[in-house]
């Protein structure tokens, strides 16, 4: 068969794109994958192939599904052990058909584990929700995400007029400006004072905030620093982490007026008035107050283009001390292993928003040194699925 037999003839310098195409035109022969699924040699790959396209065509059955789950509370309802069908479909108000349907497709997708008798329970996937009210956070938003999300090559082609940058009134408003950092500030974002979308915003973040900063604060040691700024630091999560495992760090803050002021109400809650402030501000207009030896940009690049990304380190690099040092901590494009989760779903998510794309850690490496900043390192974070890091020192 023509199609099965390696083209011959090849130059050295063409064999890995030749060898590519070949086995492309191959896996596409439907005579080649009735001959895979049924060889004992290959019948595991190809289930295993086939099983990841069918994950991929389905995709998104599955998270409506936990969409479901999240929206009628299943993963409470079974935080203190299995419960009966009946039970759970009264506490859901579904019918008992449409409850079983429901629970039986989330114990295929591993959240539940169905058991003898009409009964369901947690399983492993479904507990994690309920460990971590980041991800119910996440998925509820997802409702605006999937929306601008439903002809991809209409937001491919820039013509959606996406929820999400709406959602993300910094972003969007200027999502069709030639440059975020020429962009007049005549549209009304920000308002003097929060009219709803600063909370909007920011209460995502702060529930999607405390693995981040687990992340970050088991990833990099603050005992050697005074005091930390953090820039774009929204309303003061990280702060808040950062105060309570560093007690001797001073602290401040910088963000958007309405988001800074919402901060300062943080910070006065919990009592650290003494020790940490908000300043509000433009990061990409004003400049930043010095006297942190230590600064941090947490998922704030990735919100930029390049023009604003040069703009921002530039003003950091100005308030820091000489051997000051600046940590950036966000999902990164091609991270070994989580590679969908910078490329594809950062990738699309920001095309949404408006501005900004996921940044491999050697081109935000690149930023920095062209910033000024040396001794680039990788900070080694526990879960890189959700944020990558580096350090970098001022000269
Ligand atoms: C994606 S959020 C991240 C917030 C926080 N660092 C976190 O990880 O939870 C980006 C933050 O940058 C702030 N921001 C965006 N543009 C800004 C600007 N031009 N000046 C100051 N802050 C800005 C936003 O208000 C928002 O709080």
């Amino acid at each position: 068969m023509a199609a099965f037999s390696l083209p011959l003839r090849l130059s050295a310098g063409q064999i890995g794109t030749r060898f590519n195409t070949w086995r492309s035109r191959l896996i596409a022969d439907a005579r080649f994958q009735r001959w895979a699924a049924a060889s004992p040699l290959t019948r595991r790959l190809a289930r295993r192939k086939a099983r990841a396209l069918f994950d991929l065509c389905a995709g998104f059955v599955y998270s409506q599904i936990l969409r479901a789950c999240v929206q009628l509370e299943v993963f409470e309802l079974l935080r203190g052990g299995p419960k009966d069908l009946a039970w759970l479909a009264a506490r859901m108000r579904l019918t008992v058909p449409a409850a079983r349907r429901l629970l039986s497709s989330a114990a295929s997708l591993r959240l539940l584990r169905e058991l003898p008798g009409d009964r369901f329970a947690l399983d492993d996937l479904g507990a994690a929700v309920n460990g971590n009210p980041a991800i119910a956070a996440f998925v509820d938003h997802h409702d605006l995400l999937y929306a601008d999300l439903k002809d991809p090559v209409a937001l491919l082609r820039g013509e959606t007029d996406t929820n999400l940058s709406r959602f993300w009134p910094y972003a969007g408003n200027r999502a069709h400006a030639r440059s975020e950092a020429e962009d007049p500030a005549d549209s009304g974002w920000p308002p003097e004072s929060d009219d709803g979308r600063a909370s909007a915003y920011s209460d995502l973040m702060s529930r999607t905030q405390p693995l981040v900063a687990e992340n970050i604060l088991d990833a990099y040691p603050f005992a050697r620093h005074r005091c930390l700024l953090d820039v774009g630091g929204g309303d003061g999560a990280f702060l808040a982490s950062a105060a309570e495992r560093a007690p001797h760090l001073a602290l401040k803050l910088f963000d958007l007026p309405p988001v800074a002021a919402r901060a300062r109400d943080r910070i006065e809650a919990l009592g650290l008035s003494g020790r940490a402030e908000a300043i509000g501000g433009d990061m990409l207009r004003d400049s930043l107050p010095h006297g942190a030896d230590v600064a941090s940009l947490i998922r704030v690049l990735h919100d930029h283009d390049d023009e604003s990304v040069r703009v921002i380190l530039a003003a950091i690099y100005d308030a820091l001390p000489p051997r000051g040092v600046l940590l950036v901590a966000e999902p990164m494009a091609g991270v070994r292993g989580v590679e969908p989760m910078g490329e594809a779903y950062f990738g699309f998510y920001l095309l949404a928003m408006g501005r900004g794309r996921p940044r491999s850690a050697s081109e935000i490496a690149a930023h920095l040194e062209e910033a000024g900043f040396r001794w680039v390192r990788p900070l080694k974070t526990r879960r890189p699925l959700l944020v990558s890091a580096l350090a970098a020192t001022r000269v």
